[in-house]
């Protein structure tokens, strides 16, 4: 109890750190809250500072959100990253737990006041290392919906929605064999909800008609 907790911590504190705000801090002096969108994450990073930068928050996101699930989780059983634990169902729940704590962590972070992102590129990277074939799905349904409507909210909206459908789908009409599958499934759900969630300001944009489009061009 006392491991799991401490890996809770930890995930949290690794998912907190404001990877968007210090690049944006770093290259141009400014807080990425007060700019674009007002979201601490990569896309209006892009938004602001140009793509490359947007890629680097989104792949370091993303990295909290691995670190968690491969490095921190195996700290309940000593064993080193990729290594074969057992039994398979309680690792996967530690992992999952590791993960949602990194994905809480980006979205309320403790060093920025608890004003952090919305959890995408985190929950993305902790998840491909989980269920790395519904995470390659719903990437390849984000880029088409992106490329189609321009809208990356909703790309993120759509496929937060395709992880879980995609997982029911496989295991009970295709019935192929997902690891883990009953465990994860609720957590899969909760992240889901979690990101659509953080994303309500987006919806309401996108109803209104009113929500940015992608754009790769720096803004002054
Ligand atoms: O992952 C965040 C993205 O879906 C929306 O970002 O800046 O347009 O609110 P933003």
């Amino acid at each position: 109890m006392f491991l799991l907790a401490t890996i809770i911590i930890l995930s949290y504190l690794v998912g907190s750190i404001p990877t968007s705000i210090i690049i944006s801090k770093a290259v141009k002096g400014i807080d990425i809250r007060n700019y674009g969108s007002g979201n601490a994450g990569g896309t209006n990073v892009m938004r602001v500072l140009g793509w490359k930068h947007g890629v680097l928050v989104i792949f370091l996101d993303a990295l909290k959100g691995a670190i968690a699930v491969v490095l921190i989780a195996r700290l309940h059983y000593g064993v080193l990253p990729f290594q074969n634990v057992s039994p398979f169902d309680d690792f996967t729940l530690v992992q999952i737990i590791a993960g949602i704590s990194a994905v809480i962590g980006h979205i309320w972070t403790v060093f920025a006041g608890f004003r952090g992102g919305k959890g995408i590129a985190t929950a993305l990277g902790m998840l491909l290392m989980i269920i790395t074939v519904d995470m390659l799905i719903a990437v390849g349904i984000f880029l088409i919906v992106v490329s189609v409507s321009r809208y990356v909210s909703l790309g993120s909206i759509v496929s937060a929605l395709a992880v879980p459908l995609s997982m029911i789908f496989r295991e009970n009409v295709l019935h192929t064999h997902i690891e883990g599958y009953n465990t994860l499934l609720p957590f899969v759900i909760g992240v889901s909800l979690l990101v659509i969630f953080t994303h309500r300001k987006n919806l309401v944009r996108l109803l209104n008609g009113t929500e940015n489009k992608l754009s790769f061009s720096k803004k002054k």
